[in-house]
């Protein structure tokens, strides 16, 4: 089956620190679901770490997508089983165009070559399908974007990528509440039935959009708290103080 990932009690470490401390989640295909948690608290850790990030080594536990173990695969290879994880501060790559990198993308992940004029043409519709301006495909990749272009290239990339599991780290930060809506409304037009969404987030608002089938609250690089969209709208209220207690339980 497509579009579901498992992750059996992992623990991450970087630099020779535990950061991520016995985690285990799963997405089922088709469904969307959130991780909050205060800064530090290792979300992005645990994000890297499932793509397979270098920097980040998974000292116990295992990553499962559609029932095959990714724990010891590369980034790239992982790419092609169909992750996708986009990414918190998308940097610039000096004269790369984004149609250009994203039919290199979409050629190494599919292991095809898609010519020029295809992939334009598929660009294309995409782009009408996000309601992205044309003028976006000749671009340097990431060069002089606004914050909320950079999040709107990502969900471009989504598009053109078509994962099997996509793990979405703070797509929504920074944006206005109009490009918030044009990138939660690329998300769910972009999504196929199958796909399944892992989206970390500070912020309700986008899980207005984006309605979460399961909330996990993570604390100092454990999960502390799982509930459903209704957890989502209480911590925004309340804040993460009375789960802190439950976080140093060992
Ligand atoms: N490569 C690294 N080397 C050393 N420490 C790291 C590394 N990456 C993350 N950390 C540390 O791990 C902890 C968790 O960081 P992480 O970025 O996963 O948090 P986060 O939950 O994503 O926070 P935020 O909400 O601010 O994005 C932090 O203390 C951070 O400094
Ligand atoms: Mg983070």
């Amino acid at each position: 089956m497509k579009g579901h990932l498992k992750v059996e009690n992992i623990r991450i470490a970087a630099q020779g620190k535990e950061i991520v401390k016995g985690v285990s989640l799963e997405v089922k295909p088709g469904q969307i679901v959130a991780i909050m948690g205060p800064n530090g608290s290792g979300k992005s850790t645990l994000a890297n770490a499932i793509m397979g990030h270098p920097e980040y080594e998974v000292t116990a536990g295992k990553i499962v997508l559609d029932g095959e173990d990714l724990t010891p695969l590369s980034v790239d290879q992982r790419a092609k089983k169909g992750l996708f994880l986009s990414f918190q501060y998308p940097s610039a790559i000096e004269g790369v165009t984004i149609s250009n990198f994203l039919r290199t993308a979409r050629n190494a992940v599919k292991n095809i070559t898609m010519n020029v004029i295809e992939f334009n043409n598929l660009l294309k519709e995409k782009m009408n399908l996000l309601c992205i301006d044309q003028k976006f495909i000749s671009r340097y990749l990431n060069q002089g974007f606004s914050g909320g272009e950079k999040k709107k290239a990502e969900i471009l990339q989504l598009a053109i990528l078509e994962p099997s599991v996509a793990i979405l780290d703070e797509t929504d930060s920074g944006l206005d509440v109009d490009a918030l809506k044009v990138v939660a409304e690329g998300i769910t037009k972009t999504r196929t039935k199958e796909m399944g969404i892992l989206i970390i987030t500070h912020y309700c608002r986008i899980l207005d959009y984006l309605k979460p089938d399961v909330v996990h609250v993570m604390l100092n690089g454990r999960i502390v708290k799982t509930g459903s969209s209704e957890l989502a709208k209480e911590l925004e209220k309340s804040g993460y103080a009375k789960y802190q207690k439950l976080s140093v339980i060992q």
